[in-house]
């Protein structure tokens, strides 16, 4: 073997390397593909939860909360925001959640404040179906504590 390292062996090393990236990339391209619909439970999302979705967008939602992780650090993380609140009940989520939106802004010194929407009651509800639903798609546990 030669001590010198050729320009022939940077190459193959460049080409190699680069293929074996791109090899790899496919494959967890295509495991990602293959586990999705165990992990997100797609076969539960409703018209409800697909309208909740579209709220959450079209509110900017994201502009301020994180959902797993994704979005903007200034308020509480949501995906995991029936864990918190829910206590494993639905009704009472729902009933939560309608508090908290009517109840904005929170008139408190010092704390960040939340706009109000005015949403309806039913659009109230789709929100609280998106982050249900949100909440229970496997992300290997994310946010790692219950706080978020
Ligand atoms: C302008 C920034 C902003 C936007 C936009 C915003 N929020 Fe918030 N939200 C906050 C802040 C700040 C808090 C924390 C307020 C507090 O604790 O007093 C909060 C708290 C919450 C909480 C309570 C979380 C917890 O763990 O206590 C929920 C639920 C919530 N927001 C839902 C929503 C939804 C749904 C939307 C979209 C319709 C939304 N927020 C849009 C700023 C925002």
């Amino acid at each position: 073997m030669s001590d010198t390292f050729t320009k022939e062996m940077a190459r193959n090393i460049y080409y190699g390397g680069g293929f074996a990236a791109f090899l790899l990339l496919l494959g967890l391209t295509f495991d990602t593909m293959r586990v999705l619909p165990e992990r997100d439970h797609r076969e539960n999302i409703t018209p409800s939860v697909a309208h909740g979705k579209g709220l959450w967008e079209k509110n900017n939602c994201v502009g301020c909360h994180t959902i797993m992780g994704e979005g903007a650090y200034f308020a509480p993380e949501l995906a995991n925001v029936y864990d918190r609140y829910g206590n494993g009940s639905e009704e009472a989520f729902k009933s939560y959640l309608q508090g908290w939106m009517a109840a904005q802004p929170l008139q408190i010194q010092g704390r960040r404040k939340m706009p109000q929407f005015n949403l309806t009651s039913e659009e109230v509800d789709n929100l609280a179906d998106f982050l249900i639903w949100t909440s229970r798609i496997n992300d290997n546990d994310w946010p790692p504590n219950k706080q978020g």
